[in-house]
């Protein structure tokens, strides 16, 4: 069905790097990087991330972006054409959807906190307090409010679906290239904001000087794990943007550009974190809740904390909102290739399919805050199987489809396609990502997984 209509490509190069960083720069970035940096020794823990980056973060985004792009198709298509039909490789392309869905259905419960976020601080009722634990209170009496999460969870669904509806070009593209530059602006606001606060010093020196008797076998596992969910890896997320490429791109050179924005912005938001942490004698170390209880306690605490708790929280909600567009954007591309749906019907029904399933998710801290599965709540077990559990092993299966199916060889062959020149003033990139792709990423990758499910 793929052929009756004109699939869409990507309009410019920026265009794709912008979206695509986009999909990489998150929650993950603003939210879970600075948390599990603070509870991990920081500056170790940066480290080990940014080595896990370079081992399977580059190489297995590398492989996404090629499948999709050597096959222009969804990843369920993606699997089936380059296997030929294979049965198995096709549901691992289904299993990448399956798992878009899951996240999403939870991604946009956080997401939602964070647009409600923004009004609270423009009513400015973080002043109110005193401590983390009053601001973690009032917190925790906002999400147990079912209207409130489940209000601000569907008008964030309803953000994502606006962007999707109007296609690659006039709605995601268009959409990254207004929203990712304001991002970056937002950001170097409040790191400049965060360095120049009197005791700013400690704060970088809690992110760059190592404590590597913080590290544990754990710290690189979760520096292993964390590297993959910030680059929307896994999944076919990124399969699916690199499908809209054109052959003449250069997936290399893009994949770099793409792990530097997302390497960048993460840093700098620990930078800007850290720094107003710090300087305002507050604790690295308050986990999940570091943005959303100790954060409005720093912006009551220092010069200009009302509006920059305000623009930090609409950074929080663009960088979740370019996020939830490329999770939509693999169902949807799913339904319009293999079903062929109209981008519109595919949008409106798996859009509201997608709230429906988050519903439980939402109502984790709440109505059914009692009902738990294997001990989690309903909100924690769907982050679990799909970030611990679908990723992963979506990550691994991608790394051995590339390396010992589709063979290594060929897979290189489809990647000097526009990369030509590059290949040629550097020759070592093959032997670099021919070894970490076929060796390096499945191994170590297996090792998070089989740890995530308590094997190991
Ligand atoms: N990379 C996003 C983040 O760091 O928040 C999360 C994410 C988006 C994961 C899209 C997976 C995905 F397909």
């Amino acid at each position: 069905m793929s052929e009756v209509v004109k699939r869409e490509k990507w309009g410019s190069k920026i265009g794709f790097i912008l979206a695509a960083a986009g999909s990489a720069i998150g929650l993950g970035n603003i939210w879970k990087f600075p948390y599990i940096a603070g509870d991990n020794g920081g500056a170790a823990f940066v480290f080990i991330y940014l080595i896990s980056i370079l081992v399977i973060g580059l190489p297995v985004l590398i492989a996404e972006v090629l499948i999709g792009r050597t096959t222009s198709l969804n990843p369920v298509g993606a699997f089936r054409k380059l296997s030929h039909g294979s049965k198995f490789w096709t549901a691992v392309g289904g299993m990448g959807v399956l798992a878009g869905f899951l996240i999403l259905s939870y991604y946009a419960v956080v997401a939602g906190w964070s647009l409600g976020y923004i009004v609270e601080s423009i009513k400015g009722v973080f002043f109110e307090f005193k401590t983390p634990a009053e601001a973690g209170h009032y917190f925790n009496s906002l999400i147990s409010n079912v209207w409130w999460i489940v209000g601000y969870f569907a008008l964030f669904m309803a953000l994502s679906m606006f962007v999707v509806i109007f296609g690659v070009q006039k709605g995601i593209e268009k959409g990254s290239k207004i929203l990712m530059p304001l991002l970056f602006v937002l950001m170097l606001v409040l790191v400049i904001r965060g360095l120049t606060l009197d005791g700013a010093s400690e704060g970088m020196k809690f992110l760059w000087y190592p404590d590597w008797s913080a590290v544990t076998g754990e710290t690189i596992l979760l520096a292993l794990g964390q590297a993959f969910f910030t680059l929307s890896l896994g999944m076919g997320a990124m399969l699916t943007y690199g499908s809209y490429m054109s052959k003449s791109d250069n997936i290399p050179v893009s994949a770099f550009e793409i792990v530097t924005l997302d390497t960048l912005i993460a840093l700098l938001a620990g930078i800007a974190i850290f720094t107003a942490v710090f300087a305002t004698g507050l604790r690295p170390d308050s986990g999940p809740g570091l943005i959303f209880y100790t954060l409005p306690i720093v912006f009551t605490k220092m010069p200009g904390g009302y509006i920059f708790s305000i623009l930090f929280f609409i950074l929080l909600s663009i960088a979740a909102l370019t996020s939830a567009i490329s999770l939509l954007e693999v169902i949807t591309a799913y339904f319009v290739d293999e079903k062929g749906w109209s981008r519109k019907k595919a949008v409106l029904v798996f859009g509201t399919v997608t709230f429906i399933i988050g519903i439980p998710s939402a109502l984790s801290y709440n109505v059914l805050a009692d009902v738990h599965i294997f001990g989690r709540n309903f909100f924690d077990t769907v982050d679990f199987l799909s970030a611990n559990i679908l990723l992963p092993l979506g990550g691994l299966l991608i790394a051995l489809f590339v390396g010992y199916f589709w063979k290594t060889e060929n897979a290189l062959s489809a990647l000097k396609e526009g990369a030509e020149s590059f290949f040629g003033k550097y020759g070592w990139f093959a032997v670099y990502w021919k070894i970490f792709i076929k060796y390096f990423a499945p191994v170590l990758i297996a090792i998070v997984f089989l740890k995530s499910i308590g094997i190991i």
